[in-house]
């Protein structure tokens, strides 16, 4: 900055002496007076000499006045206040000055480790709509605003872009909310519950679904949830019944229309198909909702719901799910050892046709270390998909691409997850480690990769998400 300007005073002092030089040089027809000339190029360099120390000395009282208003809320408002806002994920507010005035140490201390906002997927390695970081300007930003005493500064006129955005969402389709039949009470016995629950959605014609929210109940318990569909009606009368519980493994042979509707996370709170493309939804069909709750305690309730927009606009494409589970892995068994680390490749059948995808999520829990998903087309070429280098259990994110990727037909994709079953895993629930396998339960393992797609149309590849 400071060197631009630099180079503007420069051709500011070249342009004031040709200027000069032309007036004198005009003047010189006249009358020759060499006092004059000398004294009037005197003025003017000095004019400009001290147009430039105002000039620099305006850059850097500006430098050290990074104020809240100014820098810093623009950052929060876009980077932070989706889930830091009243009544949204986050413990607590980053919209207004107060909060973050007195969190103001707390800020600079998780966005400088990148613990805030929470995304974990490698950008250099894919780009996606959802991405949400800070860039080393910004962190150092905010870093330069605590150290400067916090300034407040003034608010700038203008609205906020947050502002300007939520007037320009679209109108909203039909949507309907379902809540539980009733509160689920957790004992507080400090033991983590898996509860599985019937939603039947009274939709009594087909539609095409839109979006998928999860808005959990009671927020410090709700850990994760899955949200399933079951077309036969046969799966009732479950509310509350525990993962454990022998009565589920009756219903758990059940063919599930969709055994992987949504996984909720904190911050994956929506997933929202784009214009006309939505996920097939059959009149009458049931939402099944497996929540995990977080130990407590003491006694809590929880009544979550589960929100659906169904499309207005017509529907051209279906979105597909494509899951890769723990039967797509190569080196069987999925079998953790104590005390080791170890690491298991999954492999997808050869695609049978071309499709496009929308979105990738990989999944596995406390021993997850980090995962990775790319495939490889027949001609041999590489497409990265995901790259999480930090698993982190608490944040699982669906991602979504920038714009839909296409895999031509005869494409294999490919995973790797490294899992840490050692005491030096500061979440390993095991102490010692013992001997983990597939389950559904936290302290098991999984190792999965849900995908969504659409089968490919000429042209996806410019279609942006
Ligand atoms: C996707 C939602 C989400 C976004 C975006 C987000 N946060 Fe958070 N943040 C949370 C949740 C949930 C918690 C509480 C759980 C935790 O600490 O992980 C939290 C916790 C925090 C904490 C407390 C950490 C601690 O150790 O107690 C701070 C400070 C914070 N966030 C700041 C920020 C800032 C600054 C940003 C933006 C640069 C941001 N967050 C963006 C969801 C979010």
């Amino acid at each position: 900055m400071l060197v631009i300007l630099l180079k503007f005073c420069s051709i500011l002092i070249k342009l004031m002496s040709n200027i000069t030089n032309m007036k004198l040089s005009y003047k010189k027809k006249l009358i020759y007076c060499p006092i004059l000339h000398q004294k009037q190029d005197f003025i003017v360099k000095l004019f400009i000499l001290f147009l430039i120390i105002i000039l620099c000395h305006f850059k850097l009282y500006s430098q050290g006045l990074i104020d809240y208003e100014g820098s810093i809320k623009p950052i929060l408002d876009k980077h932070c206040v989706s889930c830091h806002q009243k009544g949204s994920i986050a413990p607590f507010a980053l919209d207004n000055w107060e909060d973050v005035n007195s969190r103001a140490i707390m800020i600079g201390a998780v966005t400088t480790s990148k613990y805030m906002p929470p995304w974990r997927a490698d950008t250099s390695f894919q780009h996606y709509k959802n991405e949400n970081y800070l860039d080393q300007a910004e962190i150092n930003l905010i870093k330069k605003w605590i150290e400067g005493g916090k300034e407040k500064g003034k608010a700038p006129r203008k609205k906020s872009g947050l502002a300007k955005a939520q007037k320009n969402l679209a109108p909203i389709a039909k949507t309907i909310s379902i809540g539980f039949n009733q509160p689920f009470v957790v004992e507080g016995d400090n033991r983590e519950e898996f509860r599985f629950f019937h939603l039947p959605s009274k939709v009594s014609t087909d539609q095409y679904i839109q979006s998928i929210e999860f808005i959990p109940g009671n927020k410090g318990l709700v850990h994760h949830s899955r949200i399933m569909i079951d077309t036969t009606n046969e799966i009732s009368g479950i509310d509350g019944l525990s993962e454990e519980d022998t009565a589920i493994l009756k219903f758990q042979t059940k063919p599930l229309a969709d055994p992987f509707l949504f996984g909720w996370v904190p911050g994956n709170n929506k997933i929202q198909f784009p214009k006309g493309i939505g996920k097939r939804f059959y009149a009458n069909s049931d939402f099944i909702v497996n929540v995990h709750y977080a130990p407590s305690p003491i006694k809590m309730k929880d009544s979550s719901s589960i929100k659906i927009e169904f499309s207005n606009d017509s529907i051209e494409r279906e979105a597909q799910t494509l899951t890769l589970t723990e039967n797509n892995i190569a080196n069987q068994p999925f079998v953790l050892p104590p005390n080791k680390k170890s690491t298991f490749f999954m492999r997808s059948p050869v695609l049978r046709d071309s499709i496009s995808l929308i979105s990738i999520m990989p999944h596995m829990h406390l021993l997850g270390q980090s995962f990775k998903a790319y495939a490889i087309t027949p001609n041999g070429e590489i497409i990265n998909l995901v790259n999480v280098p930090q698993w982190d259990f608490n944040w699982q994110t669906t991602y979504t691409f920038k714009q839909l990727t296409p895999l031509p037909k005869g494409s294999v994709i490919y995973a790797q997850g490294v899992y840490d079953n050692t005491i030096d895993n500061p979440l390993n629930p095991h102490h010692p480690p013992k001997v983990i396998q597939y389950g559904w339960g936290s302290k098991d393992e999984m190792m999965n990769l849900v995908i969504y797609y659409v089968s490919y149309k000429n042209g996806d590849e410019k279609v942006l998400l």
